[in-house]
């Protein structure tokens, strides 16, 4: 998915990421919330951004996914949609918005589009959401599943736990996943499962997994980008930081301050003189 940047881009599409996987070739994600991020994950070359509902607690402050609201997710996906040339944007349906009826998905997933300006929305689930799958897609908007470890069932699922231990766990995930294959999903993230479980899922699926605490043999991988960047203070064993960014900033903002106490800034150079 090696497309140049610049003018005369070539965006990133659906179908771009099915033909990824007959390739062989693996494709990127990572989640973005705003305009700033979004252009630099999309300038670096990044397949998809995901203005997932992990925008929750990573940048609402709320303590976990369960609250966020499709209003409150909105602002974001314009956001990220504006900053966005290449990469393929990608809305979280949050709780409460889907579940209830296929006509209710496809409202949601409508304002995502319009008011958004997504290009495929994603929610959780399995064999269960098959009938939202298919009116939305149905309505002609891609849909991207989640399975395995699925924050808005944490409730269920006990907590943040690695899902589809054992044989008849793995077996329920794979059906879960040829279930939305057959219903339109053009791909599907899997969170925290046992590598050799999303090895088998990817095997048998002719869409392409995105993996998450998932192991190396899906088809592409996302990360949430504060733990990819080390902007928190606790991030998940599965996350690899690639930059230690919140440090960084505390050292700039540490100095920033020594600097205007101590009248250092501003200097002649941030002046005007005259
Ligand atoms: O909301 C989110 O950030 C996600 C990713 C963890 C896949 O769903």
């Amino acid at each position: 998915m090696s497309t140049p940047k610049g003018s005369g881009v070539k965006p990133v599409r659906v179908h771009h990421i099915r033909e990824a996987k007959e390739h062989g070739e693996r494709v990127t994600m990572l989640t973005a919330y705003d305009l700033p991020t979004a252009r630099i994950f999309d300038t670096a070359g990044i397949d998809m951004l995901l203005v997932g509902d992990s925008v929750g607690d990573n940048i609402l402050g709320h303590a976990n996914t369960l609250p966020v609201t499709v209003d409150e997710m909105i602002p974001h996906v314009r956001a990220v949609s504006r900053g966005a040339q290449r990469a393929l944007v990608i809305a979280d349906l949050p709780f409460g918005s889907y579940e209830a009826s296929p006509e209710q998905a496809l409202a949601t997933a409508i304002r995502m589009v319009k008011e958004g300006g997504a290009n495929a929305v994603k929610f959780e689930g399995g064999e269960r959401v098959v009938p939202q799958v298919r009116a939305i897609t149905g309505a002609g908007i891609p849909v991207m599943g989640h399975l395995g470890f699925t924050p808005q069932s944490e409730n269920i699922l006990g907590g943040r736990r690695v899902q589809g231990r054992g044989p008849a766990a793995a077996e329920r995930l794979t059906k879960d996943a040829v279930a939305l294959q057959e219903a339109g999903a053009f791909a599907v993230v899997l969170e925290m499962m046992p590598a050799p479980v999303a090895a088998q899922i990817t095997e048998v699926l002719s869409i392409s997994t995105i993996g998450i605490g998932a192991g190396a043999a899906c088809d592409g991988q996302v990360l949430v980008w504060l733990d990819m960047a080390g902007m928190g203070d606790w991030s998940p064993r599965f996350a690899k930081q690639y930059a230690q960014l919140g440090a960084a900033l505390g050292a700039a903002a540490q100095e920033y301050v020594a600097e205007v106490k101590s009248g250092a800034f501003p200097a002649p150079e941030q002046s005007y003189l005259q």
